[in-house]
């Protein structure tokens, strides 16, 4: 949830070090952004940090000025303490000669403090990331040296972590550990690099090491050294080279990285589908076939996905169980070795997906992942790994990911169907296709969608209806208008909606019905009828030269496709729609209130 990242140089000091932490700190700010604050050793420790947006925090502390060896940077989401002056990253210890940022919770934090208060140190914020700062300088009070008093500090911390510390009086090392949240090494050339994702350092350079759970160490300009479980680990045999630019993580002209990566679009899926591992899938296939039980685990967006292939499945008489991955503990006492699971998450991070993973493996079950991140954790603990290629997502609302997900989903049905002897051909054919349909439907829609905004934004409230497996595009939909519009959205069956919702429609209630599943059209045209009875404003993304366009207020004519590809396109202008209503309501869409985009705490 929160962004961390810490850079050591050989030169000394580093004119621009305060620019390159400003710049990264950018980069970062998707993944929190109650603060922000940096931390360099110059001739000694110099901490600037306030409560803010990146920007504002760096001009009026003058972050550009800052020079010196080595840096660390951070941006937060709170968890322990408000987001003020005093709880902002980086902490130090009583002396000031020690820096920390942390990402997760120390759960044991406040027995630690107590202990540490006991001997005399004086804290100053209430975040459970300062005792780290304080059980350091007491390890070295000790006699430790700085590494030495690190790993017992670490020792000591229960709970979820990525820790970069720097030392004033050790000053070419930024020390690391980490549990649960996600830690990167970026390696340089003269330099090296700790950070929480990979576009952070791809300024710098695309050879990285994903650090596991329980491994800490240290980078100098010149070393990487990880330990786990006091044995030194082979770093140099772990470094892959990422292939995506720098140039894919910035903006490019767009006013926001939400539309750009709407935009994208077409690319990450042409990607996506060029790349395909036929073999995995098809070997992911065979276990599907042949399992007892299979769960979908996933969260958010991704859980949407899921429930897309969910769908899919039903079609062979398969009945996958879905599972939000935060209540995976509701059906652990179900799992078994003649289970498959197929964990989806674009981040690899999510910690309620990795638990849920955890538990799955630890009873046996085979675990398939679908991720975007190569060397995510997710990656790492899964069984047989799928990889989506959208790309760098920074936008805290998922598009591109979640097409591509769908897209590679859609696959391994068709793999499914293959192992089971259907001529797949068309459906191969159809998934070719996509990277143009998704082009069409993002240039034919983006005009209404930006138009319907105007009328949007003004609502309270709004339902996204469909049937089949339009139901989690609905879900996509309505998820993503709340998460950047801040508008109440809820997504129901179609047919559900007489159930009980249809009470609070009156004049103008805006209703979006999604016409992606051919086989329910019929059915869900008359709750458009229904709904305009009540006087509902209907919405609906409907298949291009239809005439179900006529039945409602404002259609979205999307081009018309299988029912593989239709999911994806119609949730673009879905995506749009709220995009376009976020900017009109004033919001920021790539920094939503109170998210984060990987939720790295329970
Ligand atoms: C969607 O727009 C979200 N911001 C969120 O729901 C996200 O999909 C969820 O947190 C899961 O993330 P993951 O795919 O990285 O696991």
């Amino acid at each position: 949830m929160c962004g961390i990242f810490g850079i050591v140089y050989a030169e000394r000091p580093r004119r621009n070090l305060g620019e390159i932490l400003r710049r990264a700190l950018e980069r970062l700010e998707y993944r929190g952004y109650d603060s922000a604050g940096v931390a360099v050793i110059d001739k000694g420790l110099v901490v600037r940090k306030d409560a803010g947006k990146v920007a504002e925090v760096a001009a009026r502390y003058g972050f550009d000025a800052l020079q010196g060896i080595a840096g660390l940077a951070h941006t937060r989401w709170a968890t322990h303490g408000k987001p003020d002056q005093t709880n902002a990253h980086p902490h130090t210890d009583c002396r000031g000669v020690i820096a920390v940022v942390h990402n997760g919770i120390i759960e044991n934090y406040a027995e630690l403090k107590e202990e540490l208060v006991k001997k005399g140190h004086v804290f100053r914020s209430e975040t459970d990331t300062e005792v780290v700062a304080h059980l350091v300088e007491e390890y070295k009070r000790q006699g430790l040296d700085t590494f030495a008093a690190f790993k017992k500090a670490v020792s000591r911390i229960r709970g979820a972590y990525a820790i970069a510390l720097i030392d004033a009086e050790n000053p070419q090392v930024i020390y690391f550990a980490r549990n649960l949240s996600p830690l990167i090494i970026g390696v340089g050339d003269g330099f090296n690099i700790v950070a929480s994702d990979i576009p952070t350092v791809l300024d710098h350079t695309r050879r990285v090491i994903a650090v596991r759970d329980g491994e800490y160490g240290y980078i100098t300009p010149t070393e990487v050294y990880i330990e786990a479980d006091g044995v030194p680990q082979d770093a140099a045999s772990r470094i892959e080279e990422i292939p995506w630019s720098a140039e894919m993580a910035t903006k490019g002209g767009y006013p926001h990285f939400m539309l750009k990566e709407i935009y994208e679009q077409p690319e990450s899926l042409a990607s996506t589908v060029a790349g395909l591992d036929w073999r995995t899938l098809e070997a992911v296939a065979n276990a599907l076939l042949s399992a007892r039980n299979i769960y979908v685990v996933a969260a958010g967006s991704s859980h949407h996905a899921g429930l897309v292939l969910a769908h899919l499945l039903l079609r062979l008489k398969i009945t996958p169980i879905p599972i939000v991955a935060s209540e995976y503990a509701a059906y652990e006492n179900l799992f078994d070795r003649e289970d498959v699971a197929i964990a989806i998450s674009q981040s690899g991070e999510t910690i309620d997906t990795i638990k849920a993973v955890r538990a799955l493996r630890e009873r046996g079950v085979k675990v398939a992942a679908v991720t975007n991140v190569v060397g995510s954790t997710l990656s790492r603990e899964s069984d047989l790994v799928i990889y989506t290629r959208a790309g760098p997502e920074i936008g805290v609302a998922a598009t591109k990911t979640f097409t591509t997900q769908v897209a590679t989903l859609a696959a391994l049905y068709v793999s499914a169907l293959k192992t089971l002897g259907y001529d797949t051909a068309p459906h191969e054919r159809e998934l070719k296709t996509l990277p143009d349909m998704a082009r069409k439907t993002v240039e034919a829609t983006a005009g209404t969608a930006k138009d319907l905004a105007k009328r949007l934004k003004k609502a309270a409230s709004a339902y996204y209806l469909g049937r089949g497996s339009a139901v989690p595009v609905a879900m996509e939909g309505a998820l993503k208008l709340k998460e950047v519009a801040y508008i109440h959205a809820e997504a129901y069956p179609a047919g559900e909606s007489k159930h009980g919702p249809i009470a609070l429609v009156e004049e103008g209630f805006p209703t979006i019905f999604i016409f992606s599943d051919p086989a329910t059209r019929e059915k869900t045209l008359s709750n458009v009828a229904e709904m305009k009875a009540r006087g509902a404003y209907t919405i609906g993304t409907v298949p291009a030269r239809s005439d179900m366009a006529k039945k409602l207020d404002m259609p979205i004519e999307v081009p018309d496709a299988g029912e593989l590809t239709a999911p994806i396109l119609h949730v673009i202008p879905l995506q749009l729609l709220a995009y376009f209503t976020a900017v009109e309501r004033g919001y920021d869409p790539d920094r939503p209130r109170n998210l984060a985009k990987t939720v790295t705490v329970e």
